[in-house]
């Protein structure tokens, strides 16, 4: 069902059980299966139908994180899909090749359905990627990884209300799209990596077997201007990578493992064909603009604070209300929002903040220069405690939007807000 105007998906939530760890089946929740989700490949400038279908027990939404649509396609807590119902939502794909994401948003229920296992991926091309020499067979040498951590009870079951905490769940064991100790036959020279950190609440910290640099080649919204060189790599819940490895880098013969926070997260077994595909790292990737520091001094500015911990989080003073619009925003006009991460006296956490409809530019991290990688397009941003980021923000689609912390549990306690670009 695509042609080069229209492509149409079906994405339904299922409740499964899914072979996790040795023993007993795991319970969990899955799009299209019982674990995880599809990959949506839309092309720019595309007409999209997706039809979304609900068979949970509980309310559900289908937010496309990072997607540049109308409110009426972007899934908030206000686009609610009842149990045994579907609804069908269509618009056009507006946005430049990147790797987007897709999780539930219903109010008080995200971060539960989001820890039993319902993400997918959807992938945006268009004529610059398809012009590019850069690894793109799936499953080859173009692999997806979505990492998350879980805890596991006793009877290998994933019980959020038991590995629930107020500063974001977490677990001990980490699992890429799904699978524990995960390996991967590598059989070119160059592999793709596109990095998705899918937790509710943990940063991960990405680097290769014996600190062999790669290249990050695009973040959240798109391609970089230029490979970036990098021998390690933060990700805060929400955000994604896409990284370039040259196997023929490894200093020993048979490994290049991925590792999260120093541990094999991803066993490579290498066999690279010589003769495979050789990849210009220096080739131009985008054409993103470079920003005027002149013109955005002239711009207004928008206060963002992320304030507290756990059950006291907020932004600017303000407390989720489904009601409460917090801020009106004009189409397409530019501003700078300040986002400042407020510790307290009981010290403080990274905040990631992330913002519906819209793709942004970082302009600083506490004054200075945002180093490469955040150079691109963004729609999530790790905010270190006392830190101020500030980017450059203006929103091409209407309607009311969420803004929010992406520790799910932070964004459930209310540390979101609404705006109404009009
Ligand atoms: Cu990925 Cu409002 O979230
Ligand atoms: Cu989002
Ligand atoms: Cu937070």
């Amino acid at each position: 069902h695509e042609t080069k105007e229209s492509v149409t998906y079906d994405v339904r939530t299922q409740m499964g059980e899914t072979q996790i760890k040795k023993g007993e089946k795991t319970k969990t929740l899955g799009y299209n299966g019982h674990l995880l989700g599809p990959v949506i490949k839309i092309k720019k400038g595309q007409d999209v139908t997706i039809k979304t279908e609900n068979t949970l027990n509980k309310n559900t939404s289908f937010h496309w994180h990072g997607l540049k649509t109308d409110d009426n396609a972007d899934g908030s807590p206000h686009q609610l899909v009842a149990p045994n119902s579907s609804e069908t939502i269509s618009f056009k794909a507006d946005q430049e090749a990147s790797t987007l994401w897709f999780h539930p948003h219903p109010e008080g229920e995200t971060a539960s359905q989001v820890y039993q296992g319902l993400a997918g991926l959807m992938y945006v091309e268009d004529e610059n990627s398809d012009n590019l020499s850069l690894p793109d067979i799936y499953g080859k040498d173009d692999i997806p990884l979505i990492v998350q951590d879980r805890y596991f009870d006793s009877n290998n079951q994933i019980d959020y209300e038991k590995s629930y905490r107020s500063d974001g769940t977490q677990g001990d064991t980490l699992m890429i799209n799904g699978t524990i100790n995960p390996y991967l036959d590598v059989t070119t020279r160059w592999m793709r990596y596109r990095l998705v950190n899918g937790s509710n609440a943990t940063n991960f910290t990405f680097s290769l077997d014996g600190q062999v640099p790669f290249y990050q080649v695009a973040s959240d919204g798109g391609f970089l201007n230029k490979a970036t060189e990098k021998e390690e790599l933060i990700l805060s819940p929400g955000e994604r990578a896409e990284i370039l490895v040259d196997t023929t880098k490894s200093l020993d013969e048979d490994k290049l493992n991925l590792l999260v926070d120093d541990k094999i997260a991803l066993k490579m077994n290498l066999k690279p064909d010589k003769k495979s595909k050789s990849i210009d790292i220096t080739q131009k990737l985008n054409r993103i603009p470079d920003i005027n520091k002149n013109d955005t001094q002239k711009l207004p500015r928008q206060t963002i604070d992320l304030k507290g911990m756990s059950h006291m989080v907020n932004i600017n003073g303000e407390i989720f209300d489904m009601n409460k619009i917090n801020m009106t925003k004009k189409l397409n006009s530019k501003e700078v929002w300040e986002v400042n991460n407020i510790s307290n006296m009981m010290g403080g956490m990274i905040h990631p903040f992330h913002v519906h409809g819209v793709q942004f530019r970082v302009l600083s991290r506490n004054g200075e220069e945002p180093p490469l990688n955040e150079s691109g397009w963004k729609d999530t941003i790790l905010v270190n405690p006392d830190e101020q980021v500030e980017i450059l923000v203006s929103f091409d689609k209407k309607g009311i939007f969420m803004y929010h912390c992406h520790i799910l549990e932070h964004e459930e306690y209310g540390m979101m807000g609404q705006l109404e670009v009009i």
